[in-house]
């Protein structure tokens, strides 16, 4: 039997350098737990660009359709900011994402006993958090059309249009049902049906699809409100199911609520593959971090959560993402700490390669 395959897109910014633990982690999987990977390497966004002026290759969209998963660092930075719109390194992320169909982007937001402090909320409203973000990847106001900027009356006018088919919304409820069935049973579908018609049939077809899964209580709510309560009461809520634009927004809002971005993963999931695994994405919900790329500063833990989301998720080693996660609890709770991690309290940053070190350590007193 061939081994599973990955493809690693590191990209720019400080996705390169969190990806590097990321790749002992593989290793060390291979190693001593005789989980082999074929991996391969590729780029995307910037880095992609320097090389090829596209943010993505055809052949690395090619090789990303073939694997089993890919594993993504981050993309954009300063360099590529006046770039036409078409080249900008964010396309190259938008384009995997639709070829690949990836439509159920699933964001966890979990609070870490050891970083119950750090959050910007008082401490008892995040202690325990863990929220599951299930936000439609695929449609919605990113890819609508018509779009563009074009001349009217001699004035510029900016178009983008939010649309959704029954069918992209219903796909993607079914993910998010499916995960709520899995966890506490409790979905809410956030979006604007006060003043959206996409809205209006957003929470239709979420409420037929309901019918399916009697045992999840399912709850509805104006996406501005759910920013609210987000802030306000974190844990009234399990999984969350929204669009593509307001779950971009009320990601990075529940994201904070864990006190850092540094720590939060991610998969984009698509339909089965003929080996019926789903299509794959993983990344960091953080982004590229210009401010302190090339220092050894950045925290890992977002992309090696990620990691451990492609061996849940895509590889059903559930027990192995664990103890890639219990590793990652203990070495918190020991107090390891990058710079994005100094709380209240302060202390002496680690590096990003000791911060892989300490996780290693803890892989190996897991055996
Ligand atoms: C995210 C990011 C992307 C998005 C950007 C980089 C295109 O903000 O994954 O949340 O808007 O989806
Ligand atoms: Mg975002």
């Amino acid at each position: 039997m061939t081994n599973p395959s990955l493809l690693i897109l590191a990209g720019d910014g400080i996705g390169p350098e969190v990806m590097e633990q990321v790749k002992r982690v593989i290793t060390w999987y291979g190693d001593k737990r005789d989980l082999k990977f074929d991996v391969s390497e590729d780029l995307v966004g910037g880095a992609a660009y320097d090389k090829h002026g596209v943010p993505l290759h055809d052949d690395t969209m090619a090789r990303a359709q073939e694997v089993d998963a890919v594993l993504l660092g981050a993309v954009g930075g300063p360099a590529y900011d006046d770039l036409d719109f078409s080249v900008k390194p964010e396309r190259g992320l938008l384009r995997l994402r639709k070829e690949m169909d990836l439509f159920a982007n699933l964001r966890p937001a979990q609070c870490f006993d050891a970083l119950a402090d750090f959050s910007s909320l008082k401490q008892e409203l995040v202690a325990g958090l863990d929220i599951m973000i299930v936000r439609e990847l695929t449609s919605g106001v990113y890819f609508g059309e018509p779009r563009g900027i074009h001349m009217e009356d001699n004035l510029r006018v900016g178009v983008n249009t939010q649309r959704y088919t029954e069918a992209e919304i219903e796909r993607g409820a079914r993910a998010a049902f499916e995960l709520a069935m899995k966890r506490d049973k409790k979905l809410c579908s956030m979006e604007k049906a006060n003043v959206m018609e996409s809205g209006i049939l957003w929470r239709d077809v979420v409420t037929e699809v309901s019918a399916d899964y009697p045992e999840v209580e399912l709850s509805h709510m104006y996406a501005d409100n759910g920013a609210m309560q987000l802030v306000r009461a974190p844990k009234q809520f399990d999984v969350i199911y929204t669009d593509n634009l307001f779950g971009d927004i009320l990601s990075d809002c529940a994201a904070m609520l864990t006190g850092s971005l540094g720590m939060l993963p991610s998969a984009s999931l698509g339909l089965p593959m003929a080996n019926g695994r789903p299509k794959a994405m993983y990344e960091p919900v953080h982004g590229s971090a210009p401010d302190i790329t090339g220092q050894g500063k950045a925290n890992p833990i977002a992309c090696i959560l990620s990691f451990a989301m492609a061996l849940r998720y895509s590889f059903d080693e559930g027990a192995e993402a664990d103890r890639l996660e219990a590793a990652i609890e203990k070495v918190l709770a020991d107090g390891a700490r990058t710079g994005d991690l100094m709380g209240p309290e302060g202390g002496t940053p680690i590096s990003t390669v000791e911060m892989g070190d300490v996780i290693l350590a803890a892989l190996d007193a897991s055996l």
